[in-house]
């Protein structure tokens, strides 16, 4: 095979040719150029944005220069010189984005190792989101490295931490943040690591202010392959959300011959690592009334999307999370009927990481900041003060009892320095108990505030202080401490403020009931709607076995008027009896196969109903109109009640059950396709065993066949090469089955799946395998048998694919 250009990912490659020099906005930014004199600041001429020193970010570290023949006219002026780290183990840059907490930003740490230290040797270190390994600073690839996460803050505060693992001085040359737009990169719950971000068919980078969030668009190598461009802006397609510059998409490759496709690969640096990849197209040439640009995207050799015709100078997005691979291999074909071939503009690839985000609590966290900054502290109070607990700041003690927010619970500032007044911002420090201020030069009152601290139980202060009180209902208690270690001022002498005492009970008393009320009145109603639920059922169970004319069709349907889903078999209608929604599916008419399925689907819904899932109404055959109508339950498909997020879980026996039972009356009914069904165009039986096989696989893994996720195959080939069955087997069955029984459906569900048919074994091979499988189980569990039938429209609701959602 001609593999048209073949790319390694180069990332984190300090490239960057000249730019506009421009205003815009940069309040969501910051940029700090590490080493450059402290308090000075400066516009870098090729991008504009404003860099400036890192005071006030950090207090530690050296500033240093990378050596002259490093240095050239295109390098990047910020990775000209650097600070780095050789005193503590850790070290950490505290950001503070005005625009706070709640919001996602892009942070980027630059490192140009330059050899500054004439070692010729570069460090390796690790890198830190607060108390998240982020990553690990390894300069195999290059002495220049970019990294960056795209992270969504639950802190105002943002730690960057360098930490020496004992293999040379941490360092740090450029760090930069951005608001991101929140409808950008939308995860909830993970951080992106940036893996690579592509821009092809342009040797020149592109970032701020082409990219107004200045995202890095690298250059990338690419071999046999045409470079095209266009000189109109390319627009933003209601498909994406990425808001990928204008200049990115205005260049892209595509094949030198139409026949050829485009291939891109990537290789995981650890296999578990779950990757979010965004390809992003837009047609940026113009075509004439003859030509068509049409193309699939393959994944490992496996279908994943098309076929694919990007919108005329229109950004549209294809996204998909991938995990558990070690290759990745991408390749874009054209269809039969196109005439050009695939094109590419750029590709962003994140592995996705889950971070803990443990932080200090954000109001005790902005009170022990100010405070260090009102009394100048020189300690080494850097980071976040409770995390990790292994540096915890000198004089602080933290309660970790809450596990998200750990708080301050005890302030030591004895013999510190201290001058002037008590800072105003130790009244935010709610949960402290302990507050030492003595063998201080403080001067002024002791303030009201400190009464009202509920849980203050240690205050030394210092004695000057204390004379020149003049709250004495409160400070004469603690008057008596000229020594500093020993004096406690009890509670209940020291509160100015019993009410709150009283009033606290009382609320909480009050929200018990209210909360109980509430309580009530949900399972009330939900006892009510359950109750209604069962009586919508029961009558379309009435209902059921009906045979409809094609005029009461068409009544049910509004004449065929919304279309809820089409699939091979025909076009799927919404409609209603009464009060009760239906689905309608009509065949096809010009479908032979679609008609023997009709056949074998109505026979068996006849039979067969399950009270949680979507059953038959009713069905229509009338000369070439042939339909069959289903209760509609939105709701309620397969997927809900076996993917994550269902409420009932399928136990291990029940779903061998239904994978049973499916298999013995099956036959003829196809579901998802053989792949075979391309070149032959033909169904077999073996095609059924196909389809069987891929239902057989989401019963037991609860995952859908194809999703945005990887294909279930592909996936479930991964885990079997790890030879961890365990993670096959949906795992919110807590490892209740037999591993045995376990190994022995996978097996007989992949080799139902094999590419060539003529490997698959046959539907009786299958049922006498699942029927000992099942006999096992039973055997192991001493369980009764299930209602056998109750279950089977669930596997044929799977069958049917895409149709009924
Ligand atoms: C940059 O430095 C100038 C003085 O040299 C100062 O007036 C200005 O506030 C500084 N700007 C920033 C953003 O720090
Ligand atoms: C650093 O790079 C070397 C060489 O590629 C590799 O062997 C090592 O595992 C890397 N270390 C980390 C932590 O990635
Ligand atoms: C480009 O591809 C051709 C053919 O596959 C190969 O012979 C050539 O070495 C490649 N060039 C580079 C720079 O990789
Ligand atoms: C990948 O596999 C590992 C073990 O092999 C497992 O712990 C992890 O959860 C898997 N990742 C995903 C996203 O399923
Ligand atoms: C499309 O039309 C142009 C003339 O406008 C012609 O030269 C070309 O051969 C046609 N291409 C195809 C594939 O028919
Ligand atoms: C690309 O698609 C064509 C048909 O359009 C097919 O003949 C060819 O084998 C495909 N190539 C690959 C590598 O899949
Ligand atoms: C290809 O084009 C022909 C003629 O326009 C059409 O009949 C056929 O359905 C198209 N095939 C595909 C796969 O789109
Ligand atoms: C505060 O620290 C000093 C020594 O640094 C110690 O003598 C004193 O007992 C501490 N205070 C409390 C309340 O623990
Ligand atoms: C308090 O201030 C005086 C002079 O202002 C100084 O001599 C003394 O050392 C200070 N004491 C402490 C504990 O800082
Ligand atoms: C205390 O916290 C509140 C809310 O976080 C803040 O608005 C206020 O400025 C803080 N007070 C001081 C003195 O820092």
């Amino acid at each position: 095979m001609f593999r048209n250009f073949s790319t390694i990912v180069i990332l984190h490659v300090a490239l960057t040719l000249a730019m506009v020099h421009a205003q815009d906005d940069q309040s969501g930014f910051i940029s700090i150029d590490c080493g450059i004199t402290q308090g000075s600041n400066y516009t870098d001429s090729k991008t504009g944005l404003n860099y400036v020193s890192e005071a006030g970010f950090i207090d530690r570290g050296i500033s240093q220069k990378i050596q002259p023949t490093y240095n050239s006219a295109t390098l990047d002026f910020q990775l000209t010189t650097l600070t780095s780290f050789p005193q503590s183990t850790r070290n950490c840059y505290t950001l503070k984005p005005k625009q706070g907490k709640g919001n996602r930003y892009l942070i980027r740490a630059r490192f140009n190792y330059g050899n500054y230290d004439l070692k010729g040797q570069p460090p390796q270190f690790d890198l830190y989101l607060g108390s998240d390994l982020w990553d690990t600073i390894n300069f195999t690839k290059s002495l220049a490295m970019d990294y960056e996460i795209i992270h969504l803050t639950s802190s105002d505060y943002i730690h960057v931490c360098l930490v020496n693992v004992g293999l040379g001085t941490p360092f740090i040359s450029a760090l930069e943040l951005r608001l991101l737009d929140s409808t950008m990169y939308p995860t909830r719950f993970k951080s992106l690591i940036l893996f690579a971000r592509s821009n092809f068919g342009t040797s020149e980078t592109v970032r701020y202010e082409d990219d107004k969030y200045d995202r890095i668009w690298y250059t990338i190598f690419s071999n046999g392959t045409k470079d095209v461009q266009t000189s109109g802006p390319v627009s933003l397609g209601s498909s994406t959300t990425e808001k990928v510059p204008s200049k990115v998409m205005s260049t892209a490759i595509t094949t030198t011959s139409p026949t050829n496709y485009l291939y891109y690969s990537w290789k995981s640096v650890n296999p578990s690592d779950e990757f979010y990849m965004y390809i992003h197209l837009a047609e940026i040439e113009t075509l004439k009334s003859n030509q068509t640009r049409e193309f699939n995207i393959y994944l490992n050799g496996y279908y994943w999307d098309g076929p694919v015709s990007p919108v005329d100078h229109t950004t549209s997005t294809l996204f998909s999370s991938f995990y558990n691979l070690s290759t990745y291999e991408l390749k874009m074909n054209k269809t039969q009927n196109s005439t050009l071939p695939p094109i590419f503009n750029a590709i962003e690839l994140y592995t996705a990481k889950q971070l803990l985000q443990w932080q200090t609590e954000d109001q005790d966290a902005a009170a022990i900041w100010s405070i260090k900054s009102t009394y100048g502290l020189k300690r080494n109070w850097q980071g976040d003060m409770c995390v990790p607990q292994t540096s915890v700041w000198d004089g602080l003690n933290c309660n970790y009892d809450d596990k998200g927010t750990p708080r301050i619970i005890s302030m030591n500032l004895s013999s510190s320095g201290l001058s002037g007044e008590i800072a105003a911002a130790l009244a935010n420090l709610t949960m402290i108990q302990s507050l030492d201020l003595s063998y201080n030069n403080l001067t002024g009152t002791v303030p009201e505030f400190l009464s009202q601290l509920d849980f203050l139980k240690t205050l030394p202060l210092p004695a000057g202080l204390l004379a020149k009180s003049k709250n004495g209902g409160l400070l004469l208690s603690i008057e008596a401490s000229s020594d500093a270690d020993t004096t406690s001022c009890p509670k209940d002498s020291c509160k100015s403020n019993k009410h709150n005492k009283v009033v606290i009970p009382l609320i909480s008393t009050f929200s018990a009931l209210f909360v109980l009320l509430t309580i009530l009145g949900i399972l009330w109603i939900i006892k009510r709607r359950r109750t209604q639920g069962r009586i919508i059922r029961d009558e379309l169970i009435g209902s059921r076995n009906q045979r409809f004319t094609l005029s009461e069709v068409q009544k049910i349907t509004n004449s065929f008027s919304s279309v809820i889903g089409k699939g091979g078999f025909g076009t799927v209608f919404h409609g209603s009896i009464g009060e009760n929604q239906v689905a309608v599916k009509m065949l096809s008419e010009s479908s032979a196969q679609g008609y023997r399925e009709f056949q074998a689907e109505v026979s068996l819904l006849m039979s067969v109903h399950h009270k949680n899932i979507t059953s038959l109404v009713g069905y229509c055959n009338e000369g070439n109109h042939k339909g069959i109508i289903y209760e509609y339950l939105a709701n309620e498909s397969l997927e809900k009640h076996l993917l994550d997020g269902s409420p009932k879980v399928l136990s291990w026996e029940e779903r061998l059950q239904i994978g049973y039972d499916a298999a013995q009356v099956i036959a003829g009914t196809p579901g998802y396709l053989d792949p075979e069904y391309y070149t032959t165009n033909r169904l077999t039986e073996k095609s059924d065993v196909y389809s069987f096989g891929v239902v057989l696989l989401e019963l037991i893994t609860s995952r859908p066949a194809i999703s945005k996720d990887t294909y279930i195959i592909n996936w479930v080939e991964s885990m079997v090469a790890k030879g961890s069955v365990e993670n096959i087997i949906d795992h919110r069955l807590h490892g209740l089955f037999d591993i045995n029984t376990a190994w022995k459906v996978v097996e007989l569900a992949m080799t139902c799946v094999v590419r060539t048919s003529v490997e698959r074994p046959t539907m009786n091979d299958v049922v006498t395998d699942l029927k000992n499988c099942l006999k096992t189980e039973k055997a192991r569990r001493g369980a009764k048998p299930n209602n056998l039938n109750a279950q089977m429209s669930l596997s044929l609701e799977s069958m049917r694919g895409p149709n009924l959602r």
